[in-house]
């Protein structure tokens, strides 16, 4: 059974003097969702994730969160969604653990669970031992843990992350998309996130539209977005091997659910629908191949992303 929708929108339009912005919007997020919302630079994200705060108004249309109209009424969506801008901004002299007090008190934390609320906090989101440094010496990645922690103190329905991993190392990355994963599930939080990077997303999200100029060209999940494209190929398995020869490629082709095998120079890149790595190795051995490296990716999604980007 479907959930109940937390996000909706009709029609939404901004229009910038002449850039169209966001175009004719029509976005359903269901509660509890982990929505990652992928498009280039330029593509209307923040614009769209504005709209959905109430921080601009749309030109037309409407945009609708946890029931409120978020043109009319931002101020009762503002206190059920968390909000991390695409900059996150504190008082880089002043402590973490201060930042963090002061978000608690503009949220109406009573005085007597401030400082408890904060040290919990800052332990979820592995900035403990850092709570009485001044932010001015953090890191990109711990800003951004510290700006999740601020949306964390305030306990929201929704969550909405502007590029939170934006200048982060790719491990940095990680952490901090498991943590957003974690998080969400213990406290059934939808999460909607922005980004550039189909990884990324693809990590944790169970939901995933894409944007470009301003339109929403698919929206489905990972697996449903895989299917619909490239024949069904969901996974791409590379294989580099000491020699290739067409007993290796045909029995290869004979696994079943292989959909395609493409040689390219030294390697065999092979299309399936499931992660078939046992059985190929198997069919590479019974044909006398020896097997130098074995890498799997699912490319398909990455190639619409990139297909739709270029048809953009
Ligand atoms: N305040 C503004 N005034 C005029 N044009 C704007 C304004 N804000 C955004 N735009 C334009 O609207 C379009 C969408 O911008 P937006 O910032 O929403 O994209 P984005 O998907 O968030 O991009 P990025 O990935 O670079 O953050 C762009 O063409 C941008 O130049
Ligand atoms: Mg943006």
């Amino acid at each position: 059974m479907a959930n109940k929708l937390i996000v909706e929108t009709k029609n939404l339009t901004k229009v910038y003097d002449s850039t169209t912005a966001v175009d004719n919007l029509n976005l359903h997020i269901e509660e509890g969702d982990l929505f990652g919302f992928l498009g280039p630079n330029g593509a209307g994200k923040t614009t769209t994730i504005l709209m959905l705060l109430g921080l601009t108004e749309p030109t037309s249309g409407s945009v609708n969160v946890a029931g409120y109209d978020s043109t009319r009424e931002p101020l009762k969506v503002k206190s059920i969604a968390g909000y991390v801008p695409e900059k996150v901004g504190f008082y880089e002299s002043l402590t973490a653990s201060y930042n963090l007090a002061y978000i608690a008190r503009l949220n109406n934390l009573p005085e007597d669970v401030v400082k408890k609320r904060v040290a919990e906090t800052l332990e979820i989101v592995g900035l403990a031992d850092k709570a009485e440094q001044p932010v001015g010496e953090f890191s990109k990645g711990m800003k951004q843990r510290l700006a999740f922690a601020d949306i964390l103190i305030k306990n929201p329905r929704v969550a909405i992350l502007d590029e939170p991993t934006s200048g982060i190392d790719p491990e940095g990355i990680n952490q901090l998309l498991d943590l957003i994963a974690k998080i969400a599930k213990e406290r059934k939080m939808t999460v909607i996130m922005s980004s550039h990077q189909l990884h990324q997303v693809q990590r944790i999200c169970n939901q995933i539209g894409i944007m470009v100029r301003g339109r929403l060209l698919v929206k489905g999940s990972p697996n449903q977005l895989g299917k619909d494209s490239l024949g069904g190929s969901q996974f791409k398995i590379e294989l580099q091997l000491t020699e290739i020869t067409q007993g290796i490629i045909d029995a290869i082709n004979r696994v079943k659910d292989v959909i395609s095998v493409d040689r390219m120079e030294n390697r065999l890149l092979v299309g399936c629908s499931k992660d078939l790595r046992p059985q190929i190795a198997r069919a590479i051995v019974e044909a006398n191949g020896l097997l130098v490296e074995m890498k799997i990716q699912s490319y398909a999604l990455e190639d619409i992303y990139l297909k739709y980007f270029k048809e953009a």
